[in-house]
Formats: C-alpha cells, structure tokens, sequence
C-alpha cells in the first residue's frame, strides 16, 4: 500500500526489499494473479506490478506471492487510470499487459473501455523509449476498437507476436484466457512498441 497516493513512486518505493534497478513490467487488471505470478517465477530478471481493485483478489495474490517468496512481484489495489496517469513515474515501464479486460460489449458501454485516446497518451509517457504494450482478448470487436485506436494514436508500432515459431517468448495463459478457450473462444492478441 503506497504511504501517499499523490506524489509519484518508482522501483526505489516498490521493490525497496528486491531489486528496484530490474525493468519493470505492469499487469493491469490482474485479476487471480495466475498470469503475474508464472511471469515472475520465470523472469527472476525483471519485476512485475500487478493492478487489481478487488480486495479480494489482491489478497489472494498477495498471499500466493509471499507463500513463494518472490521478491520482483508486487500487487497494487487502485483503480488501473489513476496507476499509470498519477502514481507511476514516466518512462519507467518496459512492458504493460492488458490481459482480457472487460470488452464492454454494448455501444453506449464503449467508452468505459480501457483503451481510450487518453490511456493510450498515458501508456506512451509511462513505457520506456523501447517499451511495450501487449493486449489479448475474446471479444473481436475490442480486438477491431484497439486496433483503431491505435492507428487514430499514430505512436505506436505492430510489432509480430506469436504463440509458436520465430516470434514467441514466454507468455503463459491467464486464469481468464484458460476460461474462455475452455469454452472454444478465440483470443486476439496484438503487441505494440513506442
Ligand atoms: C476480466 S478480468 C481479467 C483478469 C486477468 N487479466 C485475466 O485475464 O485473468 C478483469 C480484471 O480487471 C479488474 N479491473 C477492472 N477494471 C479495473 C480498474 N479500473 N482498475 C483496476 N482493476 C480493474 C477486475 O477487477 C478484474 O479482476
């Protein structure tokens, strides 16, 4: 829990018991924690901040975190905007995922949808000069919206992502992604650098 939400905090504040000088990557809305937790158990080399405001999922991936040890995998319970416009300091983040988020399925609902011309200003202050963004989603229609949005932003490139083959890193599935191909869904994924 940060001591004061209105000043910025880097890895210094984050990681004072690990390492605060591993890049650092952001899980927004990082729901059960699956996904967070394999990235850090594999990566020992970087550190990973998870954003989630359920209480109780945050407990819960605090809890698994400190039951393993690990050192570069933290959990911050506030609302994902206010993390990356007001509490991160910019160009500190290597990579932000945006993992199966709400698609906001209904027109009228679109603009509650994460990926705005706003978040996407904020992304681009907050990643490194060669900083990433990564998104996945089962819903084709917020796979489109993205790919708009990105294109309206201009600041961003495509970058190739694969699951098998020439373009694939380690990226293990989460609890949501496991939810939805069990249930024959497709998942879109998209990569993009500054
Ligand atoms: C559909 S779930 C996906 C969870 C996880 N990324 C996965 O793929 O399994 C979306 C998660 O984002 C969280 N969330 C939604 N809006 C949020 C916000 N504004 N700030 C922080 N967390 C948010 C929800 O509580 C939920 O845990």
């Amino acid at each position: 829990m940060p001591d004061n939400f209105f000043r910025k905090h880097s890895s210094d504040d984050i990681f004072a018991d690990g390492n605060p000088d591993l890049p650092l990557e952001i899980d927004l809305g990082c729901g059960d924690g699956t996904f967070l937790i394999k990235m850090a158990q594999h990566y020992p080399e970087r550190n990973f901040l998870g954003v989630e405001r359920l209480l109780g999922r945050v407990r819960g991936v605090c809890k698994n975190i400190q039951h393993l040890g690990l050192t570069n995998a933290k959990v911050l319970r506030l609302e994902s905007s206010y993390t990356l416009e007001w509490l991160l300091e910019k160009s500190s983040v290597s990579r932000l995922h945006l993992l199966c988020p709400d698609p906001w399925p209904k027109a009228r609902h679109h603009r509650r949808r994460v990926v705005q011309q706003h978040f996407l200003q904020c992304l681009h202050e907050l990643l490194t000069a060669d900083g990433e963004f990564l998104f996945k989603t089962d819903h084709p229609g917020y796979h489109e919206w993205v790919c708009e949005e990105i294109e309206t932003f201009k600041k961003f490139q495509p970058l190739p992502w694969e699951d098998h083959g020439e373009h694939s890193f380690f990226y293990p599935k989460t609890d949501f992604q496991q939810l939805w191909e069990s249930q024959g869904k497709t998942i879109h994924q998209l990569r993009f650098g500054k």
